[in-house]
Order: structure tokens, then sequence, then C-alpha cells
């Protein structure tokens, strides 16, 4: 009892990282296409891969407590977080990651034409849908664990 309570703390904590550093991307993103120059973009670009060497372990960290915990559970609103997890996982590693690099790589190149915003465009709604995602997931949590009505 006392580990599955630890465990969920640190699914917690995991999971709060997690929200809070792609929010940070994703803010940052916008901002900087919206009133920064071409240089606060590429460092934007550049500090968002740095910010994946916390990121990734922490989702990694979020799937694998979270699936432990939950075990052979029939809860409707844990079905729910790992469905929404089986889209959220995907979409970082298919979407997000390899954008996350391209969009570097072109961008400390100075490199900002049709290519650049036309993959920044998807990264920032595949962005949006891990967020909102993650944010039902984090309600739902809460819920079950009767913090939330
Ligand atoms: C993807 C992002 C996720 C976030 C942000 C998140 C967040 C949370 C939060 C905040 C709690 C409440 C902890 C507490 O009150 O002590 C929680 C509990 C829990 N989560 Fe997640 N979670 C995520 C994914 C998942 C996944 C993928 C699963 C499993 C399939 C899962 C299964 C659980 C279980 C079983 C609990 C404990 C419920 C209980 O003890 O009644 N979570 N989660």
């Amino acid at each position: 009892m006392k580990s599955y309570l630890i465990i969920r703390r640190a699914h917690a904590i995991a999971g709060v990282i997690g929200f809070v550093l792609i929010l940070t991307f994703w803010t940052s993103t916008a901002w900087a296409e919206l009133f920064g120059t071409y240089e606060m973009i590429a460092a934007v670009k550049q500090n968002i891969l740095w910010g994946m060497v916390i990121l990734v372990p922490a989702m990694a960290a979020i799937g694998g407590s979270g699936f432990r915990l939950m075990g052979k559970g029939r809860d409707p609103l844990l079905l729910a977080k790992k469905q929404r997890m089986m889209i959220i996982g995907p979409n970082g590693l298919l979407i997000l990651v390899p954008a996350a690099f391209y969009l570097n790589s072109l961008a400390s190149q100075g490199l900002f034409g049709f290519s650049f915003y036309a993959v920044q465009m998807i990264e920032i709604v595949a962005g949006a849908i891990n967020l909102t995602l993650m944010g039902l997931n984090m309600r739902d949590g809460l819920r079950a664990t009767g913090r939330i009505p």
C-alpha cells in the first residue's frame, strides 16, 4: 500500500513536470514566432532540445508508473487516461520529437522558409493536442484520487 502511494506521488510529480515543460515549449515558441527575432526563434528551438533531455524521461516515467498503478483496473476514468496516453505517446515520439530536431536544424542555419513554417504549424497543433490530453489526464487522475470532485 505504501509503495502504491509513493509511486502515485512520483507519477503526479512527473505528470506536472511533463505538462509544464510542454506548456513552456509551446508558449515560448508561439511568443518567439509572433514577436521575436529570428535569433530568438533559433534560441527557443535550441533550448527545446535541451528541455527534451528532461521531458522524454519524464514522459516515460508518467506512462510506466501510470500503467503500473492501474494494473488490471477497470475504472472508466483511468481507462480514459490510458486511451489518451495511446495518443500522447506516439504523437510525442513520432511528431513532436522529430519536429523539434528538424526545426532546430533549420533555425540554426537561418533557413526560415516554407519547410520551417509548415513543420512549425504541425508542431504547434500536435503540441496543443498533447497539452489538452495531458490536462485531461491530470484532471481525471485528481478525480480518481478524490482530490477534486
Ligand atoms: C499523461 C499524463 C498524465 C498525467 C499528467 C497524470 C496525472 C495524474 C495525477 C495528477 C494523479 C493524481 C495523483 C494523486 O492525487 O495523488 C494521477 C493518478 C493516477 N494516474 Fe495518472 N497521469 C497521466 C497519465 C496516466 C496514465 C497513462 C495512466 C495509466 C494508464 C495513469 C494512471 C493513473 C492512476 C492509476 C492513478 C491513481 C488513481 C487512484 O489511486 O485512484 N495516469 N495521475
